[in-house]
């Protein structure tokens, strides 16, 4: 069968090496791929919101199964498209995406079905917000409604930080026309929960979890993603029965329900609180860098279940019970601005997997060509050993102008 993989980053990057294990896969197109994509698949030189342009390619290749891998091609219809035209897809269609491009939809869907998540009001005028941030409680989280690359979110710690980023977000349209979604703030050890589903049909895959802060210490600025783990030694198996009791399945059913059955990954960031498990946020693909950690221990051939999931098929799915801990180089003054074009050595001689955020060939060598530039990734019997594998394998790539943190996965061990 001939793949094609929408996406360029290093989840791409994880799904095409997953892919490409699999024997009845003959061959892997990525759109738009990267350098270290160029490996293991054919780039094709299509954007990932370019839908017709991928749906022509798709048909005119003879491609068996496309999988998405970028929320942009979701919201811009690609699963649509495809369904109307004939082509197998794995990606929901835009209005199951919805739980993921728009908060509110997610926030409404939540209430409706009982899911647990943090009270919420949503909110356009500016006005009316500030009055219902002063009638609650500090810290607050205001939430733009919409598409915002992870940069959406402010947790408000008092009422000038509150009233600076609603006038950001309704007054400024900093970030477009919109809405803001304003959420009590929960507490607790965050993890993501990534699920196969196909309308009611959830498989579950490894819980991982994501550093989300630039800097040591859960400091600095939000970014995509700095690293990320999988086992959780403090989510243990009823935490996990309970979410996929509470939330992964009823947020299937709720879809279904509301005429807009998912198919693809749903992605649950969870929060661990003293009150149980809560929803943070949904998104409707893989997670990244937590896939770059994930599907690196499946023993199942991914192409079929990609395939089961598209066709509405029952799919089995096995799991290697090592532990993997990523951790990603990148850009010196990510997620801020930052210079592009330094020679990345010594990656042929890391022990482990090394994936491509954002790279480029020049002369014969990787460049960097992004903010996040690779993840490195390391796989061992416990996450200790894991850890400590990740930490020497990050030190073998030499760049000029890369930084990354030094204590992923330590929330573990505390
Ligand atoms: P989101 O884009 O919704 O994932 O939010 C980004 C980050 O903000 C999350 O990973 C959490 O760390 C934090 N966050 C979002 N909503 C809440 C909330 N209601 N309470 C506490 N932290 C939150
Ligand atoms: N790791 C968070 C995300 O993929 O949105």
């Amino acid at each position: 069968m001939k793949v094609l993989v929408v996406g360029s980053g290093g989840r791409c990057h994880a799904i095409v090496e997953a892919l490409s294990k699999s024997p009845q896969v003959e061959k892997i197109f990525s759109a738009p791929g990267n350098a270290g994509i160029a490996a293991l698949a054919e780039c094709v030189a299509i954007k990932e919101t370019e839908i017709d342009r991928l749906a022509d390619f798709a048909a005119e290749q003879g491609v068996g199964l496309t999988v998405v891998g970028p929320e942009v091609a979701l919201e811009a219809g690609i699963a649509d498209l495809f369904a109307e035209r004939g082509l197998r897809i794995f990606g929901p269609k835009r209005n199951a995406a919805r739980i993921e491009t728009s908060k509110e939809f997610a926030k409404e869907l939540m209430a409706k079905y009982n899911i647990p998540t943090a009270a919420f009001r949503t909110f356009t005028d500016f006005d009316a917000a500030m009055e219902y941030v002063k009638a609650g409680k500090l810290p607050i989280v205001l939430k733009y409604d919409g598409l915002a690359a992870g940069k959406g979110v402010v947790i408000a710690e008092t009422l000038t930080e509150a009233e600076e980023a609603l006038k950001d977000m309704l007054l400024d349209a900093k970030f477009g026309e919109g809405k803001v979604v304003i959420e009590e703030c929960l507490v607790g050890p965050e993890f993501s929960l990534m699920c196969f589903v196909n309308g009611e049909s959830v498989y579950p895959m490894p819980v991982a979890q994501d550093h989300k802060r630039a800097y040591d210490g859960d400091k600095g600025p939000n970014t995509g993603g700095m690293g990320a783990y999988t086992e959780l030694p403090f989510i243990t198996d009823e935490d996990l029965e309970y979410a996929m009791q509470k939330i992964m399945l009823p947020t299937a059913k709720a879809l279904a329900a509301e005429g807009a059955p998912f198919c693809g990954v749903l992605y649950g960031g969870l929060m661990k609180t003293p009150d149980g498990i809560k929803v943070i946020e949904f998104n409707a693909r893989f997670g990244d860098p937590e896939t770059e950690v994930v599907l690196p221990r499946i023993k199942s051939d991914i192409c079929q279940v990609f395939c089961d999931v598209a066709d509405g098929k029952a799919t089995q799915i096995e799991w290697h019970d090592f532990a993997t801990l990523g951790i990603v180089l990148a850009s010196k003054g990510y997620p801020g601005s930052y210079d592009k074009g330094y020679v990345i050595e010594g990656v042929e001689s890391v022990d482990g997997s090394v994936y491509h955020m954002g790279t480029a060939r020049k002369d014969g060598k990787y460049i960097t060509a992004g903010g996040r530039v690779m993840i490195v990734v390391c796989s061992a019997p416990t996450l200790a050993e894991a850890q400590q594998k990740a930490k020497a394998e990050v030190e073998k790539i030499k760049c000029d102008n890369l930084f990354h943190r030094t204590d992923i996965g330590n929330k573990a061990f505390k």
